[in-house]
C-alpha cells in the first residue's frame, strides 16, 4: 500500500501525535477514546438514574477504573439528554476526588465541598475565591470542621441530581468504610435523591466495603473485569481512526495477546509499534515485526515498580540460575489458564518451562523456584493457595505478566515465532 508510505518529517509528527492517543500512564478523560465497556456503562446509568441506588466500581489493579469513572459525567449527559436530543435538561453536578492514604471520611468530604461552591441557593461546580455571589459549602451550611455522616446528608439533600465519586477509596483508612456505609444507609432512608460512586483496588466487595450487606439492596455492584480480546482491540481501532494508520491482523492480535486484558499495554505497545513503524519502517502499516521491535522500547518504559519487581523477583549472581525462565513459564502458564482470578496449577508450568530450556524438565527442576517467589527475598511476586500436592499460583501484580513476556523477548529468552505461537492459545 503505497499510500501508507511516508517521509521522515511526515514520520517524526506521527510519533509525536501517537502520544495524543495511547497514554499507557493516563486515565481515559474523553469519551472519543474511551473503548467498550458497554455493560458497565449501562449498569452505571441505570443506577443514577435510580433514587436511593448507589455504586461501587471495583477490580484488578489497572483495569480502567478510573477512566470508566472519568466518563461518568458525558455518560449520564447522554442518557439524560436521549443522546443530545433533549436540550432543555439541566446538567448534572458531578464531583469525583480521590482519597490518599490517611483520608478520613470527614477529609473526603472536606476535598468534595472544596469543589462545590454555593450561589444563589444552587451547588456549582468550582469554588472560585472572591467570586462575590458565591460562598463555601462550609459557610453556606455552616459546618464544624469535622465533617459528621449526618452533617454530609443534610448537604447532600440540598444537591438532587448529583453524582459523588471517590476514587481510590481502598487507599483511605479503613475505619472510613464504615462511615460510608451509614452514609449510604443514611441517603437510602431519607431518600436523598443523589448517587455515591465509591472506586476501588479489590477482587470482593466486602474488601472494600464495611457491613456491605446492609446496604446491599441500595448499592449497584459493577466488578471491572479485564478487557476482553474485542475491546482492547477497539483501543486499537480508534488509533488507526485518529492517527490514519493500519495495524495487520498479525500485529493487532500480538498486541491484544500480550496485553492480557490489561489495557495498559495495549497502549504502552502501541505506542511504540506505530513509532516504530513510522520512524523505522517509514510507514504507516504496521506488521508483526514492528510490534516485536517495539517491546524493547516498552520495556524500558513500562513502570517502574514494575520493572524493579521482575528485577527483585529474577535476579540471581549464577548464570545458570533458572530464574527469569521459571517466571516467564510461569507467566505463559498463567496466561494459558483461564481461571478468573488468575491462578495456576503447577504442574502446568512443565510444559512450557520445556520449551523455553528446549528439554525435557520435571517438577523437581522448578519446585523451588516457585516456593522463592513466594518469598520475601524474591518480593513474594507469586502468592499460593491450595495444599502442598496441588498448590496453585498466580501473580500478585497482574501487569507483571505482560511485563514478563516482553522483558522475554527484550533479552531473546524466547523469539518471536515461539512467544506468538505460544500466546495464540491463551486467548
Ligand atoms: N475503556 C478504556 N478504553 C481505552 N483505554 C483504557 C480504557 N480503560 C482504561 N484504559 C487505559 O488503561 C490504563 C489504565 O487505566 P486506569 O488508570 O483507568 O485503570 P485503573 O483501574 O484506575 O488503575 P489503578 O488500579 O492503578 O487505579 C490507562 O492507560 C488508560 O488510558
Ligand atoms: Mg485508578
Amino acid at each position: 500500500m503505497n499510500d501508507m508510505r511516508i517521509t521522515f518529517e511526515q514520520a517524526q509528527a506521527l510519533a509525536v501525535q501517537a502520544a495524543k492517543v495511547f497514554q499507557p500512564r493516563t486515565p481515559i478523560s474523553t469519551q472519543e477514546l474511551f473503548a467498550g465497556r458497554w455493560q458497565e456503562i449501562t449498569a452505571l446509568a441505570d443506577a443514577v438514574g435510580q433514587p436511593g441506588l448507589h455504586i461501587v466500581i471495583h477490580g484488578e489493579r489497572g483495569v480502567g477504573k478510573t477512566s470508566l469513572a472519568n466518563v461518568v459525567r458525558p455518560i449520564i449527559r447522554a442518557f439524560d439528554t436521549e443522546g443530545g436530543t433533549l436540550t432543555d435538561v439541566p446538567p448534572r453536578l458531578v464531583i469525583k476526588v480521590n482519597a490518599n492514604s490517611g483520608d478520613t471520611f470527614s477529609s473526603v468530604w472536606d476535598k468534595m465541598f472544596r469543589d462545590i461552591a454555593w450561589q444563589d441557593d444552587h451547588p456549582t461546580a468550582g469554588l472560585i475565591r472572591g467570586r462575590k455571589s458565591q460562598t463555601s459549602i462550609r459557610e453556606a451550611f455552616g459546618l464544624d470542621d469535622k465533617l459528621t455522616v449526618d452533617e454530609v446528608r443534610r448537604v447532600l439533600s440540598h444537591m438532587p441530581g448529583s453524582v459523588f465519586i471517590i476514587d481510590e477509596f481502598d487507599r483511605a483508612a479503613k475505619e472510613t468504610s464504615q462511615e460510608f456505609t451509614d452514609l449510604v444507609k443514611a441517603l437510602s432512608d431519607f431518600e436523598i435523591d443523589c448517587t455515591v460512586v465509591v472506586v476501588g483496588v479489590s477482587e470482593t466487595v466486602d474488601q472494600l466495603i464495611a457491613d456491605h450487606a446492609s446496604i446491599s439492596r441500595s448499592l449497584t455492584q459493577i466488578h471491572l473485569p479485564r478487557m476482553q480480546a474485542g475491546e482492547l482491540r477497539e483501543i486499537l481501532a480508534k488509533s488507526e481512526k485518529t492517527l490514519s494508520v493500519k495495524f495487520s491482523d498479525e500485529a493487532a492480535n500480538l498486541i491484544v495477546h500480550l496485553s492480557q486484558g490489561l489495557p495498559h499495554y495495549t497502549h504502552l505497545i502501541g505506542l511504540h509499534s506505530v513509532r516504530t513503524s513510522a520512524l523505522k519502517g517509514l510507514s504507516k502499516n504496521i506488521g508483526r515485526k514492528d510490534v516485536f521491535l517495539a517491546l524493547k522500547e516498552a520495556v524500558k518504559q513500562a513502570q517502574q515498580t514494575v520493572a524493579e519487581k521482575h528485577s527483585k523477583a529474577t535476579h540471581s549472581t549464577h548464570k545458570e540460575a533458572l530464574f527469569r525462565h521459571v517466571l516467564l513459564a510461569c507467566a505463559l502458564t498463567a496466561a494459558l489458564s483461564h481461571d478468573s482470578l488468575g491462578y495456576f496449577n503447577q504442574g502446568a508450568v512443565v510444559e512450557p518451562l520445556s520449551k523455553i530450556l528446549k528439554k525435557d524438565v520435571e517438577f523437581a527442576t522448578f519446585s523451588n523456584h516457585l516456593s522463592e517467589f513466594c518469598q520475601e527475598k524474591r518480593g513474594a511476586i507469586l502468592e499460593r493457595d491450595g495444599q502442598p500436592r496441588s498448590y496453585r499460583f498466580r501473580f500478585r501484580d497482574p501487569l507483571l505478566v505482560p511485563f514478563t513476556f516482553m522483558d522475554a523477548t527484550a533479552t531473546d529468552l524466547l523469539n518471536e515465532k515461539q512467544l506468538a505461537d505460544m500466546l495464540e492459545r491463551s486467548l
